[in-house]
């Protein structure tokens, strides 16, 4: 029998560990805008004052409810995991304001937090650099004596000064080709894109001002992707991704390039497909072969966005970030989930491009039907010609694919004249290349002049003797007649 021994793992160098957890000067701030917007700020100034050639200090203060000095040992802890009613919506980990504070302040020496409650009206408290693991100071200040340092008037709220090196700053232009005011814009644009659905509530400004003396401020306002059109447009769809239900609100279509932005909405590669946000923050952008094929320049004009929004503070149900709010995780079965929902809201990023070809009499009678489908409320997508990627990957076309409002998802294979036994076997085949590629298909439906006896028998086999133990999908027959009277 294998020996039993123990042994003591060294102690981690915690602040070392927090400053490498962020990749630039966007996502620290955003670490501290996430605590003030779950903190219900209605307000949010940030200060980015340049005090030496080396440096700046950044502040940012929220007039939200404030940290109680009996909160501190827990909101200073790293990994403590409060309950959701008092993290609020954008807090998880327990770990993003000291992340980011040691991501702006290595040496531990400069960084402090201020903030004021409702209980303790005229007074604040102050917590300075150092941190440490045992034991931190604090000051509790009386306004009278010491006034708040911030410039907002609200009697509550949270203010976090730390320092900026250039080299941080430029981080928001690594090719360090941008002047500082660019650089200023490019931030502006983040945080507009990043809080976009949550700026109605909010009013966040940035000022800044430079050793050249240079300064100005800005009101951060939310900017709309440029439609060229919109092919589909949902405030609150119930959805559950496994774990409970959600909302989702989404917009979908083809955009032209924004005029006034430099890296989102720009209708190129590295702007376009999916953009996901969780409750009104932006985790992800510019997903796209993790739904669909490789991304192709054909579908940059493609844009998504969905914004999940928890019910009922079940943060439950929405897919994980990860701690620093980049990406969503991808071995979360929540996100599995989640893409296969946009998968079936939009099998074809193509369908919301401009059409250019010519179309055969089938595939008319398919429109003829696709509208039908659309205008009765009895489909909720209905997309012709979707592609399916074939084995060698050259992918087939099939008739119309459409989506429920119940969610489920039905392909259309169509045969302007009799059918044969091989055209069920065609869209039986792409029911298993569809689920191959990730697309389950609840129904396939075949629509021909008429159905020999043949092809009704297969029809009934098919639905005994699926494919392994993928689930069976309703199969139907239908004729031209029957879709012109309105069954389909
Ligand atoms: N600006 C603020 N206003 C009020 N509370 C705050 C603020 N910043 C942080 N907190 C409190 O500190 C806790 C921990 O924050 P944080 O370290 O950012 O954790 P998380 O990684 O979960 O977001 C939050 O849940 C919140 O209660
Ligand atoms: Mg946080």
């Amino acid at each position: 029998m294998a020996e039993q021994k123990t042994f003591a793992p060294e102690r981690a160098v915690l602040w070392t560990i927090l400053n490498a957890s962020h990749i630039g000067l966007d996502k620290i701030l955003e670490e501290f805008l996430d605590n003030a917007v779950s903190a219900h700020a209605h307000e949010i100034r940030i200060d980015l004052i340049q005090n030496t050639k080396r440096g700046f200090i950044m502040t940012v203060e929220d007039d939200g409810d404030g940290i109680a000095e009996e909160a501190l040992s827990w909101v200073f802890s790293v990994g403590h995991q409060p309950g959701k009613s008092v993290a609020g919506d954008h807090n998880q980990f327990g770990i993003g304001l000291k992340s980011a504070l040691a991501s702006c302040d290595y040496h531990n020496d400069t960084w402090a937090v201020y903030s004021r409650v409702t209980a303790c009206p005229g007074r604040y408290v102050r917590v300075k650099a150092p941190y440490r693991e045992e034991e931190i100071d604090y000051a509790v200040c009386r306004t009278e004596e010491e006034s708040w340092p911030g410039e907002l008037s609200s009697g509550t709220g949270t203010l976090i000064s730390v320092p900026v090196t250039k080299t941080l700053f430029k981080s928001l232009d690594p090719k360090w080709v941008k002047t500082d005011e660019e650089c200023m814009d490019t931030l502006a644009e983040e945080l507009a894109v990043t809080y976009g659905p949550l700026l109605k509530d909010v009013r966040m400004t940035l000022h800044w001002k430079f050793l050249s003396g240079k300064e100005d401020s800005r009101t951060i306002q939310p900017i709309q992707p440029n439609w060229k059109q919109i092919v589909l447009r949902k405030e609150g769809e119930e959805l559950n991704l496994g774990q409970g239900k959600l909302m989702a609100d989404y917009a979908m279509g083809a955009v032209s390039p924004h005029p006034d932005t430099q890296k989102y909405y720009k209708c190129n590669i590295t702007s376009s497909g999916l953009m996901v946000y969780l409750n009104g923050r932006l985790i992800q952008a510019n997903l796209f072969k993790e739904v669909w094929n490789q991304p192709h320049p054909t579908y940059n004009p493609f844009l998504l966005q969905v914004n999940l929004r928890m019910v009922d503070g079940n943060r439950e149900a929405l897919p994980n970030p990860t701690p620093d709010k980049d990406y969503m995780v991808l071995g979360d079965p929540r996100f599995i989930q989640l893409l296969s929902w946009v998968r079936k809201l939009c099998p074809d990023p193509k369908v919301c491009l401009p059409k250019t070809q010519k179309e055969s009499a089938e595939l008319a009678m398919c429109r003829q039907m696709a509208e039908h489908l659309k205008a009765s409320g009895a489909a909720s997508v209905a997309n012709l010609e979707m592609p399916l990627p074939l084995v060698n990957k050259k992918a087939v076309r099939t008739d119309l694919y459409t989506r429920l409002p119940d969610g489920r998802a039905v392909l259309y294979e169509t045969k302007a004249q009799a059918s044969k036994v091989l055209d069920l076997a065609q869209l039986a085949m792409y029911g298993l290349v569809a689920a191959e590629d990730g697309l389950d298909l609840d129904e396939l439906v075949l629509v021909a002049k008429s159905h020999g006896n043949n092809v009704q028998g297969f029809a009934q086999m098919l639905s005994r003797r699926w494919f392994r133990d993928l689930p069976v999908p309703t199969i139907r027959l239908l004729t031209w007649e029957e879709v012109q009277n309105g069954a389909c």
